[in-house]
Parts: C-alpha cells; sequence; structure tokens
C-alpha cells in the first residue's frame, strides 16, 4: 500500500484476527447521531440494500475487511458476491473462518485498476476503505474503477469518513491509534453525478440520500447508495 497510507497496512496486518471478531459481532457497527431514523447500523444498510438488488445478482465487496464478513452474509442470502482486500492477512482470515467462500475472496489493491471486464457488476460495497487512500487516488483511479466495473442500473454502497485532511484517534477495541484520510462528501458525490449516477433518495421510512452517522470511535461518516444510469 502507499508510503503514505502504510500504518493502515501493518495496523490490518497486526489486528486480522481481532478486527475479524470486531466485525463479526458487530461490535464497531452500531451508529449514533445519525441523520436517518431507520439508521441504527451495518445490518440496516444490508437490509436495504437487499431490496434494492435481487438476490442471484453479481456483487464485489471491494475491500472487504478481516473475516469478509458482508462477503460471507451476501453470499448465504444467494448473492453471487466475490470480495477483494489489499492485505493477505485478511483475506487468509476470511478463508479460515468461511471457508465456503475461500474461492471468492482474494487480495486486490484498489489503487489500480482491477482484474474485471466493464460492466462485471450489479452492486459494488467500498464501506470504510478510501478512509485509507489518497485522495488523487481514490478520486483518480477508485471511484472510476467502480463505474467502469458497475452495470447500467448497477448500485454503488459507499461508506467513507468525512471531513478535512487525515485524523488519527485511539481506538480502544484494538488499543491502538488509527489514522484515516477524510473525504468532502460534495467531492464525492460531484465525481459520481458527474458519471451518470444518481443518489437512491428515501422512500418513506427506507433507507435512503445522503445519509450521516457517528461510529463508536466516535467518528463522522457519509453512507449512501448510489444507482449509475441505465
Ligand atoms: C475499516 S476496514 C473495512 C472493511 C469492510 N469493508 C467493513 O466494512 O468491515 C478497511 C479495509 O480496507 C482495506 N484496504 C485499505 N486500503 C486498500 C486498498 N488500497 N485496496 C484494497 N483494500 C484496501 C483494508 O485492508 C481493510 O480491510
Amino acid at each position: 500500500m502507499s508510503q503514505n497510507l502504510d500504518y493502515s497496512e501493518t495496523f490490518y496486518r497486526q489486528h486480522a484476527r481481532r478486527y475479524a471478531e470486531v466485525s463479526h459481532n458487530f461490535i464497531q457497527s452500531v451508529y449514533i447521531e445519525t441523520s436517518h431514523p431507520a439508521l441504527r447500523g451495518d445490518e440496516d444498510l444490508m437490509d436495504r440494500l437487499q431490496e434494492l438488488i435481487p438476490a442471484g445478482s453479481r456483487g464485489l465487496d471491494a475491500g472487504c475487511g478481516a473475516g469478509a464478513r458482508d462477503v460471507f452474509h451476501y453470499w448465504r442470502q444467494g448473492y453471487d458476491i466475490l470480495g477483494v482486500d489489499a492485505v493477505e492477512e485478511n483475506i487468509l482470515e476470511a478463508r479460515r473462518l468461511h471457508p465456503e467462500i475461500a474461492q471468492r475472496v482474494s487480495v486486490a489493491d484498489l489503487r489500480r485498476p482491477l482484474d474485471y471486464p466493464d460492466g462485471s457488476f450489479d452492486f459494488i460495497l467500498c464501506n470504510a476503505v478510501i478512509q485509507h487512500i489518497a485522495p488523487d487516488i481514490a478520486l483518480g483511479i477508485t471511484l472510476p474503477e467502480f463505474t467502469r466495473l458497475l452495470k447500467p442500473s448497477g448500485i454503488l454502497q459507499l461508506m467513507f469518513k468525512t471531513g478535512e485532511g487525515v485524523a488519527t484517534v485511539y481506538d480502544r477495541d484494538y488499543a491502538a491509534d488509527r489514522t484515516f484520510q477524510l473525504y468532502d462528501p460534495e467531492e464525492i458525490l460531484d465525481l459520481l453525478v458527474g458519471r451518470g449516477f444518481r443518489i437512491v433518495p428515501a422512500e418513506g421510512d427506507k433507507l435512503g440520500g445522503v445519509m450521516n452517522f457517528k461510529d463508536p470511535k466516535p467518528m463522522d461518516h457519509c453512507v449512501f447508495f448510489a444507482r449509475k444510469s441505465a
């Protein structure tokens, strides 16, 4: 990974098993101060994505994390989902915990073009990953790759930490300082809208629109579902 963000690689190499435990127990997956009343945690996003995308659809979890919790979840729900992550230990942890999806997870770096043809996926999840990628790369390579890889009308679920610059916080679940790249939602939305995406709006009490929340660290986040043009 890039030299200026190599703290994330070191962190995940050292904490892969613990990360999988925290993730699978949804320990950091409870949100506070959410902008949408139906958004209380990761599981609400999973439920909503399943309403937007029919089972059987092909998906990619970009930066699936140690243990690939969400790849396993969507696979069990009948989705044809793959997961990639830059850190080999994270993928090994996914294969250890979930041998059923061992062939569905692999090492890949989102700072480079991915080895899939255009229009390979009906949906892409990218949750809390660009926080580890420098903005010029995230905006210049990673997000454009997602637009290339999605089929027409495909859905991108994107979650990122918001603010300006880089922030370091103490994470008590790992007894470690962690450093994150923050993003301005407007900049990301401008890029996606400029490439033909539309934010999936809130419908009644269903999740949608540009949603904000804090995680337990606490850090500010933005999350939305964006649909590629038909
Ligand atoms: C906070 S974790 C999020 C994991 C998962 N998406 C989730 O929501 O639980 C961030 C993940 O992004 C991965 N990551 C960071 N930079 C990456 C890159 N350039 N390419 C692929 N994965 C990357 C890390 O290895 C880590 O597993």
